[in-house]
């Protein structure tokens, strides 16, 4: 059984992982501000309010867990557009400074498709609305990839392409040679599919694949 700490576990992603890494056999600390809204229970659940970028609530999280899922969000609102974001690379310098303290080593981080040199990849097509819509959040992320590429912790960085709300399928494609690059839909339940699977696994250690179900 494996201690895993979800960041960013109430909504999304984040709340997937947990239900499906319960379903796994796994322990698991799932931190986020709102952590009691979580509807999900288990005798192996430990919900735990706290701020990803506050040290002392990352060092509570971080106490007794041997893998890490980062899952953070934004809101869509205006902010994302108009300000710079800055929570993906702050939680991150965070939280790999922090790892590396407690010597939990395995982080699991969700980025997304665009993300670093994943963006040399998108087409000319898509590389307008890319830029209008999510330039802002995707600069930030590009930061927090090179954070954690950069570190010396065991990581797998997890770039999907645009989220759903649908269903696992355990159908889709995981892309890591960057000649295979492009983006597609999945759904949340499927990325976190993916997640789960790499928790006891290294056949992703130091890999930044794309995950698409459909592609575009
Ligand atoms: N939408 C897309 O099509 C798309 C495509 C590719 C990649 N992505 C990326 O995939 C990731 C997951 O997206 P999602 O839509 O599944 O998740 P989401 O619904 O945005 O959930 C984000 C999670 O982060 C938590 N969070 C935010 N700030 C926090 C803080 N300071 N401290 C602790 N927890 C915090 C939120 O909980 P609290 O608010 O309770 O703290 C929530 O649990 C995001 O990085 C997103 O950019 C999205």
């Amino acid at each position: 059984m494996t201690r895993v700490l979800v960041v960013g576990a109430s909504k999304g992603i984040g709340r997937e992982v947990v239900r499906q890494a319960l379903d796994a056999g796994h322990t698991v600390r799932a931190m986020a501000r709102s952590a009691d809204d979580l509807e999900i229970k288990s005798g192996d659940l430990e919900k735990l309010n706290g701020d990803a970028l506050n040290a002392t609530d990352m060092k509570t999280a971080l106490r007794d867990v041997d893998v890490v899922v980062q899952a953070l969000g934004i809101p869509l609102d205006m902010k994302m557009f108009t300000k710079p974001v800055t929570l993906f690379s702050e939680a991150t310098r965070l939280l790999v400074s922090e790892m590396e303290e407690a010597g939990v080593r395995r982080l699991i981080c969700v980025t997304g498709y665009g993300a670093g040199d994943s963006r040399k990849s998108i087409n000319f097509v898509q590389r307008v609305p890319f830029k209008l819509l999510l330039a802002n959040a995707y600069d930030d992320k590009s930061i927090q990839e090179e954070l954690i590429v950069t570190s010396d912790l065991d990581w797998t960085i997890v770039r999907p392409g645009i989220l759903t709300n649908q269903g696992k399928s355990g159908r889709y494609r995981v892309l890591v040679d960057e000649t295979q690059w492009r983006n597609g839909v999945i759904s949340r339940a499927d990325v976190a599919d993916f997640i789960v699977e790499q928790i006891d696994s290294k056949s992703m250690s130091g890999k930044k694949p794309v995950l698409v179900r459909f592609p575009l």
